[in-house]
């Protein structure tokens, strides 16, 4: 196949900034997507309905003129958060999902979790009118290996609120292990999951076999071998509950390239390409609609995109910029260490 026409994608994770970053990386997810769910870890963090609003309308001013991109807006979920503000955002269209960031998880989780018991009753606001909760699963337990992290999380904190509260809608983000997966089929249509394009493609020696690469580290980090697969294996299933989240999270060079670098992968330029060469590796090509844009509109009650966009294969390798510049920085541009033939036709 050569060809491939789909309804436009949407991501359902991703990180776009603000200021000289916003502006220089807004147009590469609006060139190849409707919609995206937009990560609120700001600094400060995007914690109410009007802080929302004003992320919202820098984002639109980022935007090349003439573009459709909506942006779906998200809620840093505090422990001083308050169910009115989140119900009143949500009933007037503002706000799209919550999202929870277990403190120090993460980039700029300062202000994340530390008490579920705290955000129980933001929690049961949302499952009474419907609103998903985007979960960073990841304890932040120093005694727990980082690999493990996602795995503790399941146990400890994401089954027990299930359990507790089944009618909350529930998108466990980025899942990188096969727990994740498995955790994901055995709960009912309320629980989805969203697969980054990165760790479809890299595991963990791609970040330390060889040499150290920090723009191959992420949170949650790469897993094994054993886990990549078990998330090809998901992402090409077809199966309603897996959907794209690509979590492009870029960072400035210098912040990366560090003694202590940032974790994020920014790969909305490519990205499309890089999924259109998965789902081929994996005989799947007519299974990346479904992943890309169909399955995530289903989970949030929207309805797929009327657009659509056509996907070529081209004979010699296409080329994508290695990164773009915000201001007189450099940011890197993911790096899948193959040759990429698919293009998004213009
Ligand atoms: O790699 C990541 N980068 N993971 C996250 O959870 C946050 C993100 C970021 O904001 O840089
Ligand atoms: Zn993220």
């Amino acid at each position: 196949m050569n060809k491939l026409e789909i309804a436009k994608p949407d991501d359902w994770h991703l990180h776009l900034r603000d200021g000289a970053v916003l502006e220089a990386v807004a147009p590469h997810s609006a060139a190849h997507f409707a919609r995206a769910i937009i990560m609120p870890n700001l600094v400060p963090p995007v914690v109410t309905t009007t802080d929302a609003i004003a992320y919202r309308e820098r984002i639109m001013a980022a935007l090349p003129g003439d573009t459709g991109f909506k942006p779906l807006m998200t809620l840093y979920l505090t422990e001083a958060t308050e169910p009115a503000d989140v119900e009143a955002g949500f009933r007037d269209g503002v706000i799209t999902a919550v999202k929870l960031y277990p403190a120090g998880a993460t980039t700029n989780s300062q202000s994340g979790v530390r008490d579920i018991e705290k955000v129980m009753p933001v929690l049961e606001r949302m499952a009474d009118i419907g609103l998903p909760l985007c979960v960073h699963g990841e304890v932040t337990d120093s005694e727990i290996d980082i690999f493990d992290r996602e795995a503790v999380f399941i146990e400890r904190v994401l089954s027990p609120l299930r359990k507790r509260l089944p009618e909350l809608k529930i998108v466990m983000e980025h899942i990188t292990t096969k727990d994740g997966v498995d955790f994901a089929r055995s709960q009912d249509e309320r629980v989805g999951a969203t697969i980054t394009t990165h760790h479809l493609i890299i595991n963990r020696n791609a970040i330390l076999a060889g040499g150290i690469r920090p723009h191959y580290y992420c949170l949650p980090v790469a897993k094994r071998e054993l886990h990549r697969l078990a998330l090809r294996e998901a992402a090409t299933s077809g199966e309603a509950r897996f959907f794209l989240g690509t979590d492009s999270a870029p960072h400035l060079d210098p912040l990366k390239e560090s003694a202590c670098g940032c974790a994020g992968v920014f790969s909305a330029p490519n990205t499309m390409a890089c999924l259109a060469h998965v789902f081929e590796e994996e005989d799947a090509l007519d299974k990346l609609e479904a992943f890309t844009s169909l399955n995530g509109p289903a989970f949030y009650g929207l309805t797929p995109n009327r657009e659509r966009i056509t996907l070529i294969r081209e004979d010699e390798p296409v080329d994508y910029p290695s990164g773009v510049m915000a201001g007189s920085d450099r940011i890197t541009v993911f790096d899948p260490m193959f040759p990429l033939h698919w293009r998004v036709a213009e």
